[in-house]
């Protein structure tokens, strides 16, 4: 069996295993000898599209970087005072494969969403938790014919659409990692580009035109199917993002244990039954892994080991081995007293399981677990994660829903 290459995990991937995209290196400055270049960029032309970041942390920092390294209009939303002023002191310190430099360019820094104002794209580059509240602000400050853009994993558009209205949301699924280890610091973990769509399907010249603009980040892909590449990543992050969440450790070392690998296994299954459920035609992540065959028909769900589980846990060993170092945002989110975003994946499913008649039990235990590590209730160890699969050994447990065919 060929092993899928990989490439939308979150974050964490050492520089030297991931893939480089060209693209993304076309955008970095030459480095002088020492360790840390300092980039000096020229102004955008007056007619160059107005760009809002909101949110300066792992994405929106890399993002808003990149862009002033490109010379691009923009003003970015920090909403900290620590981050205003590194930028201000240093620059952006970005960190990527191609080593560390400081990006000085002509940058509207504010730590508040302006009162008034006009632009052409609004990045939201926010915690889904702060989402809806980002967009509320956001949406007067949007130009005529502009439209907001979503950054988040999960299926946030379709929050958005009832803000703004289908026509003024973009989706980008992000296929690469990042970070902000301090104020001002950026660091891109993994290198990768983005799926840009909208929910209608449509691909026109706005979409081109964000698409030209986000190529200096990485490799950009115009899809008719957004929703299909939403719903893989979705799988995805419900089962990388979640089981390391409880299990508190790096990929490589989870995805050692077989256990581990049949969670992950049954979570993206209960992702693709209700994905089905909901009509959607899964897209290949980042072209690449066909969430499709990696979910396990009826047969394997409730049968013992068959070659073909046999090829699905060899695939995951060798996620597992070629992420080894990731370590989950979510369990980050929590230890830094956030709200872990698991609503928003593993919760997604289990409510539209629920519309559907259908079950996601693997998913909302671990919605379950997930709140309760955040509370201190439970501990974010890798027995927490076998008491979850000791748990979910019940007759029937995991062939609670019957799966639509294939859309
Ligand atoms: N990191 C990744 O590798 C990755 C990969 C794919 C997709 N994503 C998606 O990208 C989004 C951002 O992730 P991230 O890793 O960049 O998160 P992050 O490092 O936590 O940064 C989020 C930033 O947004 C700020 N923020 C929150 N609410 C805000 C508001 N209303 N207005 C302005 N700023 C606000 C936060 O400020 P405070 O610290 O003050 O709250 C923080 O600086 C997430 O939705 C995630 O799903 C991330």
């Amino acid at each position: 069996m060929d092993t899928p290459d990989i490439r939308a995990c979150e974050e964490v991937v050492p520089a030297s295993e991931g893939p480089t995209s060209s693209a993304a290196l076309r955008a970095i400055a030459p480095l002088s000898g020492s360790a840390c270049a300092d980039t000096l960029v020229s102004p955008a032309p007056p007619s160059a599209p107005r760009l809002l970041v909101v949110g300066c942390g792992g994405i929106g920092g890399v993002i808003a970087a990149t862009l002033v390294e490109q010379g691009q209009r923009l003003t970015v939303v920090t909403r900290r005072a620590a981050i205003t002023e590194a930028i201000r002191l240093r620059g952006f310190d970005l960190r990527d494969e191609l080593g560390q430099r400081r990006i000085r360019g002509e940058v509207e820094l504010v730590e508040e969403l302006p009162v008034e104002g006009s632009w052409d794209f609004v990045f939201l580059a926010v915690p889904p938790t702060g989402l809806v509240e980002a967009a509320r602000g956001a949406a007067p400050l949007l130009a005529k014919g502009g439209a907001l853009v979503c950054f988040q994993n999960g299926l946030a558009e379709e929050r958005l659409a009832r803000i703004v209205g289908p026509e003024r949301v973009i989706g980008a699924v992000v296929a690469w990692g990042a970070s902000s280890p301090d104020p001002g610091v950026f660091e891109r973990t993994s290198a990768g580009g983005f799926t840009l769509g909208r929910l209608d399907g449509e691909v026109g010249e706005q979409l081109e035109s964000l698409g030209r603009i986000l190529e200096a980040i990485g490799p950009v892909e115009l899809s008719t199917n957004l929703r299909g590449a939403r719903w893989s990543k979705l799988a995805l992050n419900c089962a990388v993002s979640s089981l390391g969440t409880i299990g508190g450790d790096r990929l490589g070392v989870l995805m050692r244990h077989r256990f581990v690998r049949r969670l992950a296994l049954e979570v993206m299954t209960e992702a693709v039954v209700v994905a089905r459920a909901e009509g959607v035609r899964l897209e290949k992540v980042a072209g690449t892994l066909d969430l499709e065959w990696v979910a396990l028909t009826d047969a394997e769900r409730s049968g013992a080991g068959s070659p073909s589980v046999m090829a699905k846990h060899a695939l995951l060993l060798a996620v597992g081995a070629r992420y080894r170092r990731l370590r989950s945002s979510m369990l980050a989110a929590i230890e830094r007293g956030r709200e872990p975003p698991v609503d928003y994946l593993n919760g997604e499913v289990v409510d539209r399981a629920m519309r559907h008649g259908i079950g996601a039990p693997l998913n909302a235990r671990i919605r379950e677990l997930v709140h309760a590590i955040a509370r201190r209730e439970e501990r974010s160890e890798v027995s927490t994660l076998r008491r979850l699969y000791d748990e979910t050994r019940y007759p029937g447990a995991n062939a609670a829903q019957k799966s639509p065919p294939p859309a």
